[in-house]
């Protein structure tokens, strides 16, 4: 049993792992039964009646259907609960379908109106703008929540660092201006190593558990992390709609938060130093990266999260050069998501957030890196070299190559 106040890397390698001395293992088993015993007719359904509301199981119950409680992911779910310090988590197959499920919480509770400072991932802005889900939305930033509140919203959401632009939002002061209505807080970016959301006043918190949380880039997932008597309405969501994590990639997150702080931190690290050598370099018009000098004018590293995290958005000044310079990276990947142990780049305007509205959709000379744990000078070199290319088009270099 984990003492109550262990420290985050203490809990990051023991929460979630209790009971396996008992079953003498060291490791929990991945049990991929879709189906499981019943002990009696009576029983059994009362089994199925609690679990498909959104409740758990008591000791001695069968878990019924996979659908419907799951022993790893469960583990999982208790592991994240403690680092973020919450009374619950719910984990699903991906991100969007966390979100999904709490949207569909939300319209259900009869209030489908959602409040949501811009920007977000690319996924979550097409969700909300097209209502694909019964929801409606009203887009602003901090200063404007108060007012966009009306009798039927039934939820706030933000992204501090947000995706892709890295802007930090005043998690507090949302929460004071959101008043009774709960507010979710996507933690992909700052996982809870640098940021615990729930500490500054929201309610849910929200992970795509494929980026950070598992690291390795091999096993989708999507949480949501809160008080107990919204992970019944999720799990409900969860048993009825059949969003659920898989217990192959249950067991791949819950080794990935394992190596969780240790990964962010030395990540963190490395970027913070890429950013700083980048932020001085002149075929970059603009580094986006709260850690730099002036990019968090609130203060709000520190006092809201212990870091700047992994990712960096580079303004290349155009299109163009976005394209050139993601294209010329060799070392780094050019590829969608972010927050494994390999360095990605992606260019948000045609990628992500292709889907966003024009008038919201991040520039098209930024590219977003997401920085791995390579060495730093590795990545650097490679970075280097395809900014020269940034600059000037392979052509024209090699055109002034013999003019000269
Ligand atoms: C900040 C953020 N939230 C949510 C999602 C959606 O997660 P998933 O791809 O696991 O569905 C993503 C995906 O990139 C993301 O970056």
């Amino acid at each position: 049993m984990l003492p109550p106040l262990s420290h985050l890397e203490t809990l990051a390698v023991h929460a979630g792992m209790d009971g396996l001395t008992e079953a003498g293992t060291h490791v929990p088993g991945i049990d991929l039964s879709t189906t499981n015993p019943l002990r009696g007719v009576e029983c059994g359904g009362d089994s199925y009646e609690n679990l498909a509301t959104g409740g758990t199981p008591e000791p001695g119950d069968s878990a019924v259907y996979q659908r419907l409680w799951q022993p790893g992911v469960a583990r999982f779910e208790n592991a994240l609960s403690a680092l973020e310090r919450t009374k619950g988590t719910v984990a699903f197959a991906t991100g969007m379908a966390a979100l999904s499920a709490t949207l569909m919480a939300t319209v259900t509770a009869g209030k489908p109106h959602v409040v949501a400072l811009r920007p977000v991932y690319g996924g979550t802005d097409h969700v909300l703008a097209s209502g694909l889900l019964g929801t409606t939305v009203t887009w602003t930033d901090l200063a404007g929540v108060a007012a966009a509140i009306r009798s039927n919203t039934g939820l706030v959401i933000l992204e501090s660092p947000a995706n892709p632009t890295l802007e930090l939002t005043d998690i507090r002061a949302v929460a004071d201006a959101a008043g009774t209505i709960p507010v979710l807080v996507d933690n992909t970016f700052a996982t809870p190593v640098l940021q615990r959301p729930v500490e500054s006043g929201a309610t849910l918190v929200l992970h795509s558990a494929t980026k950070f949380l598992g690291g390795h880039g091999d096993a989708m997932g999507g949480t949501v992390s809160g008080p107990e008597e919204w992970m019944v309405r999720l799990r409900q969501v969860r048993a009825l709609t059949g969003g659920l994590l898989q217990p192959f990639n249950a067991y791949l997150l819950h080794r990935g938060l394992r190596t969780l702080p240790i990964r962010v931190r030395a990540q963190q690290k490395s970027a913070g130093e890429i950013a700083a050598r980048l932020s001085v370099h002149p075929a970059v018009t603009r580094v986006l990266y709260p850690g730099l000098p002036g990019q968090d004018p609130d203060g709000l590293i520190g006092r809201q999260s212990a870091g700047a995290g992994s990712l960096i958005a580079l303004d290349l000044g155009s299109c163009a050069a976005a394209v050139r310079f993601t294209e010329a990276l060799r070392l780094i990947t050019h590829a969608v998501s972010l927050g494994g142990v390999d360095s990605l780049v992606q260019h948000p305007a045609s990628l992500t957030h292709r889907p966003v509205a024009a008038e919201a959709r991040p520039a098209a000379g930024i590219v977003r890196l997401s920085i791995g744990l390579e060495h730093v000078e590795d990545l650097m070199d490679d970075i280097l070299a395809a900014l020269t290319f940034a600059r000037e088009p392979v052509g024209a270099l090699a055109g002034s190559a013999t003019l000269h």
